[in-house]
């Protein structure tokens, strides 16, 4: 039996256009998703859409509307973008599908009946642009006296009935669970900031709403639909099959990594595990929360103007180029600006120069000299030995750096080793050897069709695209393509087909 492997992703709110801040979250799981199934486990990976709540509905009066026909169209927009992103995943959740509503509200009854859920009066700040609550102590006051959340967006008071759920009383829970699994949190920073948020004391969460209905109604409880975030939350075990324990998709939880951006990890660091322990259903394992994306220096924002449209970024580049750009460009748990100069040098020196002209180089050498035939191995010399040892030792390298997200880190190890090809291949110089010595030549080749498979074969979860071909034009059956397969070697003499440039470089289009 393989082992099983659960992943997600935020699921995004419809209120707008995706751009790619969304593509980025979903890119990052997409990469641990391909290289859990390459690395041979079972693996589930959902995404999807977050439809309920004000700023949704908001959002669709504006455009003129009605909630549902609204959402089904920014939806598949997402839907759309994701698929276009090369984003692999099992299953497309939508809150407003029947099967989340029934999940939900069975989530609700088994809260209520474990007595952390009562009914009062909410009093206080609200951000609709967060469809978040605030305490009076996190606002801070603008010059013109409105007062802002600590994201930026404005609040309002609201005042209403509703139920809440008793989170002060999970406390020390939460305390124990971040002490006992350390990893829970990453990275440490936002561990600690999780940490210090909850020893600071936690009042109970307003969990219903009563002056608007777009949201799941609260089982007998005529008026009330659920606060958006305990519905969004429970799209993870929804999908699951929730509350039906002999669905097909149930042995998958708990999540063993929940994606997030670091301004959704209070939510899911501290919320959620407090409504599953209230639930008795069993705990995530990790949330995996990363920085966010400027634009040269500027957040984007729709007033600036400077929103960037995934698609339209894959237009000009290539997928597998924004992809490797926004994996390597900053490290996971940071922030990092994102500019055209700044991707251009990504494509033309990493990607066109060490990878591209490395297998070109080499695929052309034994196009020519050896008859497109992958070469014998040789007697193997000290260098050959070296660079054999450094791609071998990639797969445990990397597989560490994928459990931790630090996925800057693992392009960084197999970069290494390209560079270091790079240098054996103009020390051996085989194309002199073509004229001295062809037995070492043919050695010499099969090192370098080695180590270029180690490599592609490694970084199939980031380029998946592009790896494919790289692996085609060396000759690596499908069946072999998963990191088991790299301890068959191929026979020598596979027929090789013609080789063919990979990256392109990227050269300005003429003004
Ligand atoms: N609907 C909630 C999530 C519910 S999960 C149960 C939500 N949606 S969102 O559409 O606003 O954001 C989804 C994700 O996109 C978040 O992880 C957020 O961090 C990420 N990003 C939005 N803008 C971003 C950048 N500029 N850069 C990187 N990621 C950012 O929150």
């Amino acid at each position: 039996m393989k082992q099983t492997f659960f992943l997600t992703t935020p699921i995004y709110y419809v209120n707008g256009a995706p751009h790619i801040g969304h593509a980025y979250t979903s890119i990052c799981a997409d990469v641990l998703a391909r290289f859990k199934r390459l690395d041979g486990h079972d693996v589930f990976f959902l995404t999807g859409t977050d439809e309920h709540g004000q700023k949704v509905e908001k959002a669709a009066h504006d455009a003129g509307v009605d909630p549902q026909t609204f959402t089904d169209r920014i939806s598949a927009d997402f839907r759309a973008m994701t698929d276009a992103m090369g984003v692999s995943y099992d299953d497309w959740i939508r809150t407003t599908e029947e099967r989340h509503k029934r999940s939900t509200q069975e989530l609700w009854r088994r809260i209520a009946a474990s007595g952390n859920i009562y009914l009062g009066h909410y009093e206080g700040w609200y951000a609709v642009r967060d469809e978040a609550f605030y305490d009076e102590t996190e606002l801070t006051t603008r010059p013109d006296g409105t007062k802002v959340a600590p994201s930026g967006a404005p609040v309002e008071w609201v005042r209403e009935p509703s139920y809440f759920f008793k989170l002060s009383a999970f406390q020390d829970k939460l305390l124990e669970l971040y002490e006992s699994q350390p990893d829970f949190v990453a990275p440490t920073s936002r561990r600690n900031e999780v940490m210090s948020f909850v020893r600071g004391g936690l009042l109970d969460l307003s969990i219903s709403r009563t002056t608007f209905n777009w949201g799941i109604p609260v089982p007998d409880a005529p008026g009330h639909v659920m606060y958006v975030w305990l519905d969004a939350l429970n799209n993870y075990v929804t999908a699951c099959g929730f509350p039906d324990d002999t669905a097909p998709r149930w042995h998958y939880w708990p999540a063993d990594v929940h994606f997030v951006g670091k301004d959704i990890i209070r939510f899911h660091a501290v919320y959620w595990p407090a409504f599953l322990m209230a639930a008795g259903l069993p705990l995530p394992r990790r949330v995996s929360s990363h920085g966010w994306w400027v634009v040269e220096g500027e957040k984007m924002s729709k007033s600036l103007g400077n929103v960037i449209e995934p698609r339209k970024l894959v237009e000009t580049y290539g997928l597998d180029q924004i992809r490797y750009f926004l994996l390597r460009e900053k490290p996971f748990g940071t922030d990092g600006s994102m500019s055209h100069p700044a991707i251009v040098s990504r494509i033309n020196v990493e990607l066109a120069n060490d990878l591209g002209n490395l297998a070109q180089r080499s695929l052309s050498l034994i196009a020519r000299n050896c008859g497109g035939l992958l070469p014998a191995h040789g007697e193997p010399a000290e260098p050959d030995l070296v660079l054999l040892a450094a791609a071998d030792a990639l797969l445990p390298a990397v597989r560490g750096h994928m459990d931790r997200q630090t996925f800057h880190e693992a392009l960084e190890e197999i970069w290494k080793v390209i560079r270091a090809a790079n240098a054996y291949i103009d020390h051996q110089a085989p194309w002199a050897l073509n004229k001295t010595d062809k037995v070492r030549m043919a050695a010499v080749l099969r090192v370098l069709a080695d180590t270029i498979r180690t490599v592609a074969t490694l970084l199939q979860p980031f380029m998946p695209g592009s790896m494919a071909r790289m692996l085609d034009q060396l000759g690596v059956p499908d069946d072999l393509r998963g990191f088991d397969g790299l301890a068959t070697r191929l026979p020598a003499e596979t027929v090789l087909p013609p080789p063919q440039g990979v990256f392109p470089r990227y050269v300005e289009p003429a003004a």
